[in-house]
Formats: structure tokens, sequence, C-alpha cells
């Protein structure tokens, strides 16, 4: 029996993506009809039912977040959905988008009827050109059946949907930096308070959730917020899509149900380590996720139960790494992808990774001493502290967290061995 519950995904390949007519056939827009004759109290305590948390990586409980931007009384209002995916290893987004984007749209619609907003938009990362092409079809068909538009079906209710192209930076995917680069300024980071909810788009409250969350509404205004919780944990309500890459036989974009573990998902999904290598690493969250041994292998898919052993669901990436590949090297790209990716607006992040990325330079080179260990530590603690938003917060999780679980690895570049043998110790300057 497979792992697998396909909720979300349901239309995955059993449709023609911007076929409204297979969307209809297959349940689809029921969510709309049901919430349009919903009190909006009533809309918000159905998603509250679900557990439904922020997909977008913060997971933030979604009943909560509705209900607050249903609170603020001030008009025009904005349903802005952040399709930016900038996380490497995370492709879960662009599969709704491409595969099922109505639902994403139906999303939008059920979270502007509740709000009573005018207008909305989908900000599309600027290098997936096929999904914002799928979503501009999408909807205009969504306009010309009447499902989006003018009296949307037969109602005083109106709503326009727009895809906006995204700039093409990592950063672009924090809520504020997105609303920034929506208007046309560089995506960057906006000082909080006021948070969006109250001054986002275009000055106005703004109601900003990830495609994965808005494609989950009209599942759970469907079978019922209780029902869609049945499938997870009891913190953790539902199903979640996990991107599973890297080092595995089968890799590919998943929903499965909360609750169950990594070695689940790894060796039964993904069908075991590649090559007949051993597991080394594995990645968890993205790029900003936490880098951990197979001794947590057994930990379940749970906000707090990753929370209670360090670990971070982020996006849902699973990036599985063998032992061919050399812990320091991964460090050092990811430390190189930060400092690249880094707006510059403050000094812990901006200047945080370049120091970091120099020392683990001297890691590579066999030029790095214990000494090192110490700057790591107090280099990453002010980033973690002191960082504006959470890349510079985050940017140092992975390297902190491969010291802890692969301390020997470091060491031994330190006495000038690369147990993979990937790092060429000899092409250091001191
Ligand atoms: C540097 C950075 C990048 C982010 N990138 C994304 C992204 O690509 N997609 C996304 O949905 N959320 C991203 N987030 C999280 C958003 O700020 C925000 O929490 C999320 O979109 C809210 O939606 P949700 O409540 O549905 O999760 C990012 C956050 C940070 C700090
Ligand atoms: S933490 Fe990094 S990305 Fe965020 S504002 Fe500071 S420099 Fe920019």
């Amino acid at each position: 029996m497979s792992i697998e519950a396909k909720l979300l995904s349901a239309n995955f390949d059993r449709i023609i993506p911007d076929s409204l007519e297979d969307y209809k056939r297959f349940g689809g827009y029921n969510g709309l009809k049901k919430a349009m004759n919903m009190r909006p109290e009533q809309i918000i305590e159905e998603i509250k039912l679900s557990k439904l948390m922020g997909r977008g990586g913060a997971a933030y409980p979604t009943g909560i977040k509705w209900e607050q931007a249903h609170e603020v009384k001030k008009f025009p209002k904005y349903v802005v959905c952040n399709a930016d995916e900038g996380e490497p290893g995370t492709l879960k987004d662009k599969y709704v988008m491409d595969k099922d984007p109505y639902k994403l749209i139906e999303g939008m619609t059920i979270a502007a009827y509740l709000l009573g907003a005018r207008e909305g938009y989908i900000y599309v990362r600027g290098e997936y050109k096929k999904s914002q092409e799928i979503l501009r079809g999408a909807i205009k068909n969504a306009v010309n059946a009447n499902y989006l538009g003018e009296n949307i079906l037969g109602s005083d209710f109106s709503f326009d949907l727009e895809v906006i192209s995204g700039a093409g930076a990592y950063v672009c995917g924090e809520n504020s930096a997105l609303v920034e680069s929506s208007e046309g300024r560089a995506g960057r980071p906006r000082m909080k308070p006021p948070f969006i909810k109250i001054s986002g788009f275009r000055g106005m409250p703004t109601l900003l959730n990830n495609v994965e969350t808005f494609a989950s509404v009209p599942v759970i205004m469907d079978i019922g917020g209780e029902e869609y919780a049945s499938y997870g944990t009891d913190y953790s309500g539902g199903t979640k899509l996990i991107t599973l890459s890297g080092n595995v036989v089968n890799k590919g974009v998943f929903e499965v149900p909360f609750g169950i573990t990594l070695r689940e998902i790894i060796y039964e999904l993904g069908e075991g380590i590649a090559n007949g290598r051993k597991l080394k690493m594995i990645q968890m969250g993205g790029s900003s996720g936490a880098c951990f041994s197979e001794e947590l292998l057994d930990t379940p898919l749970c906000y707090k139960t990753a929370k209670a052993k360090g670990l971070s669901l982020g996006s849902g990436a699973i990036l599985v790494i063998d032992d061919s590949n050399c812990v320091v090297d991964f460090a050092k790209c990811i430390t190189e992808f930060f400092l690249h990716e880094s707006c510059g607006k403050c000094t812990p992040c901006r200047e945080g990774n370049r120091q970091l990325a120099k020392i683990l330079d001297k890691f590579a080179k066999g030029k790095a001493s214990k000494k090192d260990y110490v700057s790591i530590d107090r280099i990453s603690n002010a980033m973690t502290n002191g960082s504006f938003c959470g890349l510079g917060q985050t940017a140092a999780t992975a390297l902190t967290t491969s010291l802890k679980f692969f301390k020997e690895e470091f060491d031994a570049h330190i006495y000038g061995r690369c147990l993979t043998d990937c790092c060429s110790m000899s092409e250091g300057e001191e």
C-alpha cells in the first residue's frame, strides 16, 4: 500500500491542467460554491478545524492568519500568492501551478470572497515561464466561465487575478520583499511592524499565502476541516507536498500525510539510496534547513516533533546525500549560495556570509585551524540573532548543524585530509 495521500495532488496527471471542464469534472469549484453559502466566521472555523499551517516555510496557522486578515477593517484589501519558490530543492509549488492551476485560483478566490478583496496577484518565480503561461490561460478561462471577474456566479462578489513575474532573487520570497518587488522596487525586506496584513501591497491590508496553502483550501472546503485534519497528526493537520531529491532512487514531488517518518519517505517512496551507496546526510527544509545524520530518520513529519529535534520542515524539501559527498564541500556550497543571495541590506548577513565562506574555503584547502570553530560560532550567532530577515537568520543553519553531526569531517580537513577526496588540499594560499 502506498504511503502517499493524494488530496491536493489528486488531479496531478489525471486532468488536462488548463481544462476548466476537466477540473470541474473532478469536483472543481465545489469548495468555492460551498464557501459562498457560508458566513465568513464559518469559513474561518473550517480552516481552523483543518489545522492547516502555512506551507511556505514559517508554518503560521492559516485559520488564524485569515481571521486576522478578516478583522482588519480597511479597504481595499489584496490577496497575494507567494509562488516565488526560490528554496533550492523545492519544486512542489511548480507542480501545483503546472498540473492543477485552478486549485490555486479557487483557493485565492475563496480568500478574496472572505475578505471582500477585489484584486489578487500571483507572484511567480521569474524562471517559471511555463507556470506563468499556464496560470494566465487558466485565469482567462475562469473569467470566461464567470469563476473570476465581475459578479462571480451571479453574486455581487467580483475578483480579478493577475500574474506577476518574479525578480529572480531568493529574498523576494520573503513576504515584505515580495510586496516591494511586486510594486516595482528592488526586492528587499521591509521593516516590520507594520505587518503586511495591515500595510502590505500598495500600503493596504494584504493576505499573503504560499501556493500550497491556498491550493489546500478548496480541498478543505470540499471535504471539511475535520476530515482534512484527520490525515495528519494532532498538531499538524492534513497532508504535505514534499520534494524528495538527491541520491535516492525515486526522486520527485509526493503528497504524504503528516506523521510518516523520514525513513518511510526515503526508503519507501524514495526506494532507498541510489547506486548501492550508503546514506550519509539529510537536509530538510531547503538550503536554510538543518543537516543531520541517519540517527534522526525515525522523526515523524510534524512541525512540532521536528522542532523539538532542532529541525524545521520549511518548504518540505528533503535532500538525501550519500557517502560519496563531502560535508565540508556541501556546507561551502550552501554558504556561497547565501553569500550570493544576501541582499546586502544588513551587516550580519552580508558580512557574516562572506566571512563564513572564507573560513570554509580554508577548510576545503586544508588551511583551517581549531580557532576557526570559535569564529564560526561567533559569526553564526551574530547572523542568527542580528540579521534583519529570515535569510540571514537561517543562512548558517546548514553549517552549524553539519558541524554538530559531522565534526570529524571538519577535523579531518584541519589535518589536511578530505574523507571523500574531493577537496584539493594543496591549492590554498596562506
Ligand atoms: C528569505 C526567505 C525566502 C522565502 N521564500 C519563500 C518562497 O519562495 N515561497 C513561500 O511561500 N514562502 C517563502 N518565504 C516565507 C514567506 O515570507 C511567508 O512566510 C509565506 O509565504 C507565508 O505563506 P504561508 O503562511 O502560506 O506559509 C520565505 C521567507 C524568507 C525569509
Ligand atoms: S538578512 Fe540578508 S537578505 Fe535579509 S535583509 Fe539582511 S542582508 Fe538582506
